[in-house]
């Protein structure tokens, strides 16, 4: 039944990169670059406006290649065409992972079960720009004529964070008159919050659900969709809702028509949806065009990523030394830190793509696996970050390896903001590499006129060991087309991630345990019986819990 193969940690070319692992940790990266001026070039890849500089890590040739070797094991160039194939990869829900077909602007046939997906993804784009034009130019309006300027997305997780990390990338493009908000947590403050802010006769509902039956979202949509009633009565809600799901039959249930649905299918992960009607909110924000660019970016990402060389590879490239330092350095952490406000929400949204996908401990082949898998995704918008969590990243005990992205050009050039901005990023990145060496710090100390004795006692509070490593990734601009990229840049470093650690990357059944329990216990916490039976911490939580809100 299984086609088990040996594990990947067995191999000789893993087995190689443990050697290489234990040499590099004696070199320094301040060293390979006094040595190789031509490191930074060689260490670079360029993809349309985009750079990528990993000259910054732990690695050299041997390490490069060795690496490249662990990818040819797993078979990443075949599995890259599997998934472009329409291969059923996702081998646990036996379904095709096609969300590079949404974003297919050669409209070359794409086949799931001897079906092409095309013309049913055109058929619904042209949907998705018919009405975010119609609501864009008040052709589509409220129930009592108003124009439609507050659009609130429901929805959570996939339904959530791609399009909420997409509005705020692209605020700019996006008409002053147009509010855009977003409603995903079951707490009611989440609702009641924005419902304080709208007015029923100007706000458009979108409820995102790919499977329409998440808890969260349709409490928070029936929450909305009585508000919305109890000002404007039965007859309005077609005018002020509209669904996106693959599921029309709970969304008739539910009482939306099917004619306010906007379709999408079983091939499209959750976390991989935003291209799809899930970016319905994105396309009315800042207009179908920069919708389309947006699709159009990640397009060429997807078509880099499925010709290029493996050492040529952005994707591939990034996958492969995340997993040098969370397999061979014992690394668990991963910190993404873009420099660009607007960016605010891309860690979070980074944080479900990443470990929803690849924070499994069954492999491929049905085996409990020994090695480690996802590390721990964090991160925020420089130069916040830099007085919240740098110091860790700097002198922490072990090192975290950083993706910066850089936007060279600001929307917002404001006096020399920007200048400063860029001067901070790529002052953290030499100094994590560079670090400050101890005799260095005793001459800052020195000339800064201390004691000796003061120089000795502050001496290792002021010496930064370096050697931390961190990819820059630059781009003119983030543009419609940049976010593009950069958001499949990351969706396919995390499927090359999945391969070589041999993972059912696209399902999410790790989320499943906790909403079986909570089901259970929500009757206990409403109903009157005391006779509940868990364990006795959590007995004694909802005992508790319920003499509080008596
Ligand atoms: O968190 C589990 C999950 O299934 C995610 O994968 C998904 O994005 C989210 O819940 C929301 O699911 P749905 O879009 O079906 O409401």
């Amino acid at each position: 039944m299984f086609n088990l193969k040996s594990e990947i940690n067995k191999s000789m070319q893993w087995k190689r990169l443990e050697k290489l692992a234990k040499k590099m940790r004696k070199i320094e990266m301040r060293d390979m670059f006094a040595k190789d001026d031509k490191r930074a070039e060689k260490y670079s890849l360029k993809l349309e406006n985009m750079l990528v500089d990993f000259s910054k890590n732990r690695i050299d040739d041997k390490v490069f290649k060795a690496l490249l070797s662990l990818a040819k094991k797993a078979k990443v160039q075949n599995k890259i065409t599997d998934m472009f194939e329409g291969k059923k990869i996702n081998i646990t829900e036996n379904r095709a992972v096609l969300h590079v077909a949404l974003r297919n602007r050669e409209n070359t046939p794409i086949y799931v079960d001897g079906e092409n997906v095309m013309p049913e993804i055109n058929k619904v784009l042209a949907k998705i720009k018919d009405f975010s034009e119609a609501v864009r130019l008040g052709k589509f309006v409220g129930y009592t004529g108003k124009k439609l300027t507050n659009i609130v997305n429901i929805g959570i997780g996939g339904s959530d964070l791609g399009p909420k990390m997409a509005v705020e990338a692209l605020k700019k493009y996006m008409p002053k008159e147009m509010n855009c908000y977003f409603i995903s947590n079951i707490d009611g403050t989440a609702c009641a919050e924005v419902l304080n802010k709208v007015d029923p006769e100007t706000t458009l509902f979108i409820v995102c659900s790919k499977t329409f039956t998440t808890i969260e979202t349709l409490t928070n949509a029936k929450t909305c969709r009585k508000w919305l009633i109890d000002a404007l009565g039965e007859h309005a809600t077609s005018k002020h809702f509209v669904a996106v799901s693959t599921n029309a039959k709970e969304v008739e249930k539910f009482g939306i028509d099917v004619e306010n649905m906007f379709e999408f299918w079983d091939f499209v992960g959750g976390r991989y949806s935003m291209w799809s009607a899930i970016g319905l909110i994105v396309a009315i924000a800042v207009g179908y065009d920069n919708f389309e660019k947006m699709l159009a970016g990640a397009n060429a990402m997807d078509n880099h990523f499925k010709t290029a060389d493996l050492d040529k590879n952005i994707p591939v490239v990034l996958a492969l030394i995340s997993i040098w330092y969370n397999n061979f350095f014992n690394v668990r952490n991963h910190v993404v830190v873009p420099y660009d406000q607007y960016l605010t929400y891309l860690p979070a949204y980074l944080q479900q793509l990443i470990m929803e996908s690849n924070g499994k401990y069954v492999d491929l082949d049905n085996r409990f696996i020994k090695y480690q898998t996802s590390p721990v995704i964090f991160g925020g918008a420089g130069t916040d970050v830099q007085h919240s969590f740098f110091q860790m990243l700097h002198q922490g005990t072990s090192f975290i390896p950083c993706d910066f992205i850089i936007p060279a050009i600001s929307h917002n050039e404001i006096g020399e903001h920007h200048e400063i901005l860029l001067a901070n990023i790529l002052a953290q990145s030499e100094a994590l590499m560079m670090g400050k060496t101890t005799k260095e710090a005793m001459e800052e100390l020195k000339a800064k006129g201390l004691s000796s004795e003061e120089v000795n006692r502050l001496k290792k509070y002021k010496t930064f060991k370096g050697n931390r490593p961190s990819n820059t990734i630059i781009f003119k601009k983030i543009d419609p087309f940049a976010l593009g990229m950069l958001v499949a840049m990351y969706e396919h470093k995390t499927y090359v991630e999945g391969v070589v650690w041999n993972i059912a990357s696209f399902d999410q059944m790790g989320v499943e345990l906790g909403k079986q329990l909570a089901l259970r216990i929500l009757p206990e916490l409403q109903g009157n019986k005391d006779d509940v039976k868990h364990d006795c911490s959590t007995t004694a939580l909802i005992k508790l819990i319920k003499g509080l809100r008596k």
